[in-house]
């Protein structure tokens, strides 16, 4: 029988460099789309899968991520006195966790995705676990950590989300090598990350969600370094193909790179232009910007 899941980690210990200066005092993950900070639309995304368990990542300058999920008693208080009842209400909905529903682990050296994942190894324990990267964010009708959820229902096995990218961006991505393709899911059969666009396998790339078998664990313990000098989790992953059922799932909805300046631009208006209270505002805006005066 499959497992249930569960648990979510969430890699938050990134520097952040591409985003300086905005991100010398803050963490990355604290920038907001429209008015809602990266890491709550991860952890948003997870419970609608009906992840129940979290655990953080983090690094040094990290703790206002962990905070955002607690209840914070004197804003209630201060709303609550100004009769603003709605806004009390809405930020327990959707940034107060259970009790003991989040934990934090450090990783204190920036040595890779894979190391990242391997400190948080007891909280994982035998279980299956997600992973969201908050960077990548996801436009869809269907949460796309609930679409993975419910193809690891399916297969039993590992699953990660994928989107076709460009040939010359494969230098970017984790970037899979198939053999079966039902349109939805791909069978994987090897994984490279980061490969020249010349030797790249495929074109198919890892977006930043991924359900995970335990034992990956056992092959990121090696710390074997890969690209760029890190312990990458695209090597461990390697490691289960043939073990475990691997699978690829083209998911439906559209991704954003919010660790990039014109991704998260892009995001901002493409989520303010879901929002009932923005959309009119923003597209008049946005035409003003962009059709030519006459
Ligand atoms: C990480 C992974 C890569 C994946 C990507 C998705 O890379 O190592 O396999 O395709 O996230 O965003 P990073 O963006 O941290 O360099």
């Amino acid at each position: 029988m499959t497992r249930p899941l569960r648990k979510a980690v969430l890699p938050v210990a990134g520097l952040g460099t591409r985003f300086l200066p905005a991100t010398k005092a803050m963490a990355k993950e604290m920038l907001p789309v429209v008015d809602k900070p990266l890491i709550q639309y991860a952890v948003e995304e997870a419970r609608a899968a009906g992840i129940e368990e979290f655990c953080m990542i983090t690094g040094r300058g990290k703790t206002a991520l962990v905070e955002h999920f607690d209840i914070a008693f004197e804003l209630e208080a201060t709303l609550r006195e100004r009769g603003r009842l709605q806004a009390v209400e809405e930020l327990r909905r959707t940034t107060s966790l259970p009790p003991g529903a989040i934990a934090a682990v450090r990783q204190q050296e920036p040595l890779g995705l894979g190391h990242a994942i391997w400190c948080a190894r007891a909280f994982i324990g035998e279980d299956p676990f997600a992973i969201l990267l908050p960077d990548d964010l996801v436009l869809s009708e269907t949460p796309c950590m609930a679409q993975l959820a419910a193809a690891y229902r399916e297969t039993g096995g590992n699953v990660v989300a994928v989107s076709e990218v460009p040939r010359e961006q494969t230098n970017r991505y984790g970037i899979l090598d198939i053999t079966a393709d039902d349109g939805r899911l791909v069978e994987v059969s090897g994984l490279v990350e980061k490969p020249d666009p010349l030797l790249a396998p495929s074109t198919l790339a890892i977006i930043g969600r991924y359900v995970l078998l335990p034992e990956v664990l056992t092959h990121l313990a090696r710390f074997e370094r890969g690209a760029g000098g890190e312990v990458q989790l695209t090597d461990a992953m390697t490691r289960l193909i043939g073990q475990h059922p691997f699978h690829g799932l083209r998911f439906e909805g559209r991704r954003f790179d919010c660790g990039d300046k014109a991704g998260f631009l892009e995001a901002q208006i493409a989520f303010a232009l879901r929002r009932p209270d923005l959309a009119d505002t923003v597209r008049a805006f946005l035409r003003r910007y962009v059709e030519p005066a006459i």
